[in-house]
This record gives structure tokens, C-alpha cells and sequence, in this order.
């Protein structure tokens, strides 16, 4: 079993509200065809899910958000899911749409559930899900980051490798001379600048790809503009990126 999380800098425009990337989605989904081993999708929100929980004062604490911002955020991933579920049909996949809810109850993985997910992927599907507004109880819902669900789905599955792609080559050392970091084993990693958002970007990404490596997962970071590196990563091909060795 493979994790790949398509990252909202990929899959959206994050400069211009509520565009998707769609021509991206599919150059990747097109790429996907080549893996012949079982994976599982998790996408981000990008300019869809993050743009109204900022308008909306959202964030990943539990709390009692706007009942609009809810809906209006739980509406932009639905449409944002659409746009990926069309992108893989197109390709020629078959991808099962697995939201969050289905596997998750308050902030926990129901751990059952979760196993059943290899089993869908077994029968041949592509199961996808993404990062959402959930319910938490007591009136109060919180922001779950796709990369949160991929670290759950980690502990529970543990699959042989994740993948985490974005908009960049992987992790920078130094974001202006984009120096890249191959391989990161034990120590966190120095980073300069990190741009913010509802589930903390970057920061959170390496944070959640450090503790997955933790549980014996190798995580891979790598740029999603060039596809074939996700390949190659599966494969155990040479290819851009950063490593995070379990
Ligand atoms: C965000 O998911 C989901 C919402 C804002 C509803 P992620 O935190 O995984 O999104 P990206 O990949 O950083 O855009």
C-alpha cells in the first residue's frame, strides 16, 4: 500500500481563490496509470478549502466556527473532490471517493474502518480522500489538513511508502538559494521561511512526514509539476526530492 497526498499547491492555483489546477490533476492522474501497486489518495484544500476558512476565521481547534463557514467550506472540498474524481475518471481510473467522515469520528481514526480502506484498494479501487471541515461534537468542528489524515492512515496501515507532492522540488534548507535536502533522518530540519496557512503549511508537513518515518514509513517529498518523479519514487528510481527514511 502506497499514500500519496496531492497537495493544495498542486492541485489549486493558491494565488487565485477557487481555482483548481486541473490540467496539473490530470498530468498526474495520467502518470498514476503506470503504478501497478495498490495506493490511496489524500488531497489538500489549496484555494478552495483554505480561502474560506481564513474569510471564516477557521482554524484546527475544535471550536463553535461560523455554521456558514461550515457549510461553505465543507462545499468548496466537495466541489474541489469533484474536480480530482473527473480528473481520475478521464484518466482511465477508478477512483472511489472516501471522505473523511467514513473513517473518522470526532479527531479519531475508527480503526476498523480504516482497514477496510486496503481492502477497497485491493478490489481495484483508487480510493480518495481529502482534508475537510469535520464535526467534532458539542457544536464544534474543526479543520482536518489532509496531511493530519495521512499520518492517521499511517499508523493504522502502515504502508510501505508515502508521498507527499507539491508545488516545490521538496524540502529547502534555504527557500531563497532553494537548497534542497535530499534526505532527512533523525534531526528537524531548519527551515527559513515558511508560508502560513489554516493548517500551518510546510511546517506541519514536515513535522507529520517526520513522525510517519518514525513508525517505519519511508516519506517522500517530491514536485508534482514533474509527475514522472512520483513514479520513480515508487518504483525505487533516482528522482528529485526529499527523502524522510523510515
Ligand atoms: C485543508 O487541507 C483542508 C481545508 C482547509 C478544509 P490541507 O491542509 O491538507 O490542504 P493543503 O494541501 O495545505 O492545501
Amino acid at each position: 500500500m502506497i499514500l500519496i497526498k496531492l497537495g493544495g499547491s498542486i492541485i489549486t492555483n493558491k494565488e487565485k481563490p477557487l481555482t483548481a489546477n486541473v490540467p496539473a490533476i490530470k498530468q498526474i492522474a495520467s502518470h498514476l496509470r503506470k503504478v501497478k501497486e495498490q495506493y490511496m489518495i489524500v488531497h489538500g484544500g489549496g484555494s478552495f478549502g483554505h480561502y474560506w476558512s481564513i474569510k471564516y476565521d477557521m482554524h484546527t481547534k475544535p471550536d463553535r466556527y461560523s455554521i456558514k463557514g461550515v457549510s461553505v467550506v465543507k462545499n468548496s472540498m466537495v466541489e474541489l473532490n469533484k474536480l480530482v474524481l473527473q480528473s481520475f475518471l478521464q484518466s482511465k481510473l477508478n477512483p472511489y471517493c472516501l471522505p473523511p467522515t467514513d473513517f473518522i469520528f470526532g479527531n479519531r481514526a475508527i480503526i476498523k474502518k480504516v482497514k477496510e480502506i486496503s481492502k477497497i484498494a485491493d478490489a481495484g479501487l483508487i480510493p480518495i480522500s481529502y482534508g475537510d471541515v469535520m464535526w467534532f461534537g458539542k457544536n464544534k468542528f474543526y479543520i482536518l489538513s489532509g496531511d493530519k489524515i495521512m499520518g492517521m492512515l499511517t499508523r493504522i496501515l502502515k504502508p510501505r511508502l508515502a508521498i507527499f507532492v507539491t508545488n516545490v522540488d521538496g524540502v529547502y534548507s534555504n527557500i531563497k538559494a532553494k537548497k534542497l535536502i535530499y534526505e532527512i533522518t533523525t534531526e528537524k530540519p531548519t527551515i527559513t521561511d515558511v508560508k502560513m496557512d489554516v493548517t500551518g503549511g510546510m511546517s506541519r508537513k514536515i513535522k507529520e512526514a517526520m513522525n510517519m518515518s518514525k513508525s517505519g514509513t519511508n516519506v517522500f517529498f517530491v514536485n508534482g509539476k514533474t509527475p514522472q518523479r512520483i513514479v520513480n519514487a515508487i518504483n525505487g528510481k533516482e528522482f528529485e526530492g526529499t527523502i524522510f527514511r523510515g
